[in-house]
């Protein structure tokens, strides 16, 4: 029989009810919606957006913007945006070695206070950096085996920064569809010529630069991706595409923000796994995953373009350095992470990571991507992820819910990011919490007959 498959919009099946004492218009939509609001008043028209948000954030279903009571740590207590408390493990932290509560990396960041303050005196282009934020930029190029680095006040600020920095009106960006906003927001700032290739897709990737090639043999491409997708888990052939970039006279940049520091036998990530150390036109990372701090950077082998970036990329030029704390606890974290110390703390992680994984299967739920500190738990359905995730504070585990735009329509998920900290009992009792909050949620939309508003793929006998 001949089957093709097909898109239906369901529809929303029950406007104006609850289900649980949840409105149905809570399960509904997205923040795409309120993308573009409508109407002359800048801030009048921000109320469509509240009205839908207070929706959710009336009615348990909305996980995001909280804030812990004491810091991020294996288990911790957390106040929700409508003010309530709860404790659970946490396994919503970007702090995949634990090295932001190491005693040593503490010590480091104190000291750094003590001796030079809590503030930089500017940008890097003036008087921000200090001789320890120089030291820095040398200890991550040697790290990551090439010549020069740049330092940038986050992540966000490196990757955004190094593309606007570099490319121009009339060059080209070709770059992963999954990339990170701030890859993306960059390059739209940067140029009208933005060109997406098919997630980890080198041979698309190749389409795509014969076709600019073919239209204009002089403009400048730069091609962007990541060593570690931070929604799917997976990572492309780095060696291919740097040797297809050069096949078509085009700048590689890697993001490694989410595997420097923490994967790899010397934690120099897929890069290093890669084989590809010091052979990356432009290695850009973020410090708030791994190095205990928040803070970025570019490395690159060539003087030149890093004189070129401080003076020309916005987010480095006219932005305050790092402060000497924040460069105390990087440099700290950079001398575990390559210590004796790291390695064990990365395999203690990788161990982790590895159970969690199985124990999710185990219980029925499926995981994206390969094993990194990056767990996401497929849910699919929209309503269903917000029913589970408003179970989940009262079931004691704390976990970052990611649903359109972030990722796909339809494609929601639960991030667990795992820390070497996390003990096997926290594991577990993970496992078992979202195992719980998904029957409960899935049981709750059954009882009440719930049909889910997002597209959804149905099979239909063609002809
Ligand atoms: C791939 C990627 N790049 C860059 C960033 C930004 O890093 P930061 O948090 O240091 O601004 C993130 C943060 O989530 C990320 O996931």
């Amino acid at each position: 029989m001949d089957f093709t498959l097909v898109q239906v919009n369901l529809g929303v099946a029950m406007a104006g009810k609850f289900i649980d004492g949840v409105p149905v218009d809570a399960l509904k939509g997205s923040m795409r919606d309120f993308r573009v609001p409508v109407g002359a008043d800048l801030l009048e028209r921000t109320a469509g957006f509240y009205e839908w948000q207070d929706a959710r954030r009336q009615s348990g279903t909305w996980p995001f913007s909280r804030s812990t009571e004491a810091g991020p740590a294996a288990s911790c207590e957390i106040r929700d945006d409508a003010g309530n408390l709860s404790r659970g493990v946490n396994f919503a932290s970007q702090d995949y070695l634990s090295l932001s509560s190491h005693p040593a990396v503490l010590a480091a960041a104190k000291d750094a206070i003590d001796t030079m303050g809590v503030h930089s005196a500017g940008s890097p282009a003036l008087v921000g950096n200090t001789s320890t934020s120089v030291a820095l930029e040398a200890r991550i190029a040697e790290f990551l085996q090439m010549k020069e680095a740049l330092l940038y006040p986050t992540g966000w600020a490196a990757g955004f920064g190094v593309i606007k920095g570099l490319v121009r009106d009339q060059d080209y960006i070709v770059m992963d569809a999954l990339s990170h906003a701030c890859l993306q927001t960059g390059a739209q700032a940067a140029t009208k010529n933005v060109m997406l290739f098919r997630h980890n897709n080198v041979d698309h990737c190749r389409q795509q630069l014969a076709t600019i090639r073919a239209r204009d043999p002089n403009a400048g491409i730069m091609v962007v991706t990541e060593s570690l997708f931070s929604m799917d888990s997976d990572t492309p052939d780095i060696a291919a595409l740097q040797k297809l970039a050069h096949e078509y006279g085009a700048t590689l940049m890697v993001d490694v923000a989410h595997d420097l520091g923490n994967i790899g036998e010397d934690g120099t990530g897929h890069i290093g796994k890669q084989n590809m150390l010091g052979q990356v036109d432009l290695v850009m990372g973020s410090f708030s995953k791994t190095f205990g701090s928040n803070g970025g950077f570019v490395a690159m082998n060539d003087r030149a373009v890093k004189e070129y970036l401080r003076f020309y990329s916005p987010s480095c030029t006219f932005s305050n350095a790092l402060s000497p704390a924040q460069v105390a606890a990087v440099t700290k974290s950079l001398d575990i992470i390559q210590s004796d110390e790291g390695a064990k703390l990365r395999n203690r992680l990788m161990y982790n990571i590895c159970m969690l994984r199985e124990q999710l299967r185990d219980r029925g739920m499926d995981v994206y991507g390969d094993p990194s500190a990056i767990v996401c738990v497929k849910t699919g359905d929209e309503a269903l992820a917000r029913m589970a995730a408003r179970e989940l504070p009262e079931l004691g585990l704390v976990a970052n819910l990611v649903e359109f735009p972030a990722v796909g329509k339809g494609l929601a998920r639960f991030r667990l990011q795992v820390m070497a900290a996390h003990t096997e009992d926290e594991i577990e009792a993970a496992v078992e919490r979202i195992g719980t909050a998904m029957e409960t949620g899935r049981r709750l939309l059954e009882e009440n007959n719930h049909v889910s508003g997002g597209v959804r793929e149905i099979r239909k006998l063609a002809g």
